[in-house]
């Protein structure tokens, strides 16, 4: 990484390595025709995550998926592609997607908890309990050495009450990601779009080469005040839940220390603008159009922009054994304003608004730039 700086020692521009985005939702369709070319312009490769609909559950699904991604970003993208772990999910299908199609791992969704999480895992149990297909799945996937993608979130507590959204990391970290440990100790495990101070704690003692984690820019910008500032925010709304002050700062403080089991995973998820001004709001936002740029604005704000490259460009592919990109990109401290939405082709008598896809921060300022 090259940090240039001004004659005030502060950093103007740097030019780093190609990065990856280790958590992405390109969707499909129309979608993913304006999605792809805006991720390849930033990202060398990147995990495609599976919850389209119908999911991702079979080898020949990855591989048509895989293609109808790459005519759209060009062959130099690497698209690292997963799969979705239901309560049927078959290990054949898993060894087959992995052998044929560049298949990294399997996202575990609890079910109901999050977009298009109907398919999920109905007990979070079965990824510890032997003889349920789940279970077998992780054998699997220690045995072939591909990755399980954990959506750390539980739904219930161990009596079956329900549990406030706030606590639904933690609950997870502290209760289930031990049992999938001790029950599959040569499983790879990529911690997804960590929230909060217990996920981060979690994670500082026990990340290594078999352990790691994914951090969001928004979950790094972001606090519930930014939520609800006037009202609901629905532009400003994921699973999971952004977290007060003090998740953001602990995270922060996780992303600076430049440790080799925390990497970048934008979590980009556009919805049309129907789905997010609804009477229930679909969790996700676009990120894409500054997939990067708000890193640096996060890790600058950090003091931290040395150690920007390898979480963004070096981390995740070495977590996941492909190469690092040899290209680089440039980013420059240059505020510009995110301007329109970015538009589908929409049914006749169709919603606009299912055409209409808004982005994060719109009329609102990027600090840092990606230079053409
Ligand atoms: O906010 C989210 N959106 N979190 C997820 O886990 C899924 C994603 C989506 O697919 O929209
Ligand atoms: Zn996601």
């Amino acid at each position: 990484v090259q940090l240039i700086k001004d004659t005030d020692g502060r950093v103007t521009s740097i030019v780093m390595r190609k990065p990856f985005d280790m958590h992405h939702h390109v969707r499909d369709g129309e979608m993913l025709k304006v999605i792809a070319p805006m991720l390849a312009r930033r990202f060398a490769g990147g995990i495609i995550m599976p919850n389209t609909s119908p999911p991702i559950v079979t080898a020949k699904q990855v591989g048509d998926y895989r293609k109808r991604l790459l005519d759209e970003t060009g062959e130099d993208f690497t698209p690292l592609m997963t799969m979705y772990l239901t309560d049927t999910l078959d290990c054949d299908e898993v060894m087959e997607a992995s052998k044929l199609h560049d298949m990294f791992g399997v996202k575990y969704y609890p079910r109901g908890l999050t977009t298009n999480s109907d398919s999920g895992v109905a007990d979070p149990a079965s990824l510890w309990t032997p003889g349920t297909r789940p279970y077998e799945v992780l054998q699997t996937l220690s045995r072939i050495r591909r990755t399980l993608l954990l959506h750390a979130a539980d739904g219930f507590d161990r009596t079956g009450k329900e549990l406030n959204p706030y606590e639904q990391e933690p609950h997870f970290i502290r209760e289930t990601l031990p049992r999938i440990k001790d029950a599959h100790p040569h499983l790879k495990i990529s911690v997804e779009h960590l929230s909060t101070i217990e996920g981060a704690d979690y994670m500082q003692s026990n990340g290594d080469a078999f352990l790691g984690c994914s951090l969001t820019s928004q979950h790094l910008l972001l606090d519930t005040r930014d939520l609800h500032r006037g009202g609901f925010n629905a532009h400003r709304s994921w699973f999971p839940i952004i977290q007060g002050e003090e998740h953001k700062e602990r995270l922060l403080a996780l992303a600076k220390k430049g440790l080799p089991f925390v990497w970048l995973g934008t979590d980009s998820a556009p919805h049309p603008v129907s789905d997010k001004e609804a009477a229930c709001c679909k969790g996700g936002v676009m990120m894409v159009h500054a997939g990067i740029e708000l890193y640096a604005e996060a890790f600058d704000k950090a003091g931290a922009l040395a150690n920007l490259e390898d979480f963004a460009s070096k981390n995740g592919p070495n977590f996941y054994g492909v190469q690092q990109s040899n290209d680089t990109i440039t980013l420059r401290r240059q505020s510009w304003t995110v301007l329109e939405n970015f538009s589908l082709p929409v049914a006749d008598g169709a919603d606009p608004r299912s055409g209409v896809v808004r982005p994060f921060r719109l009329g609102e300022q990027v600090e840092w730039q990606l230079a053409a």
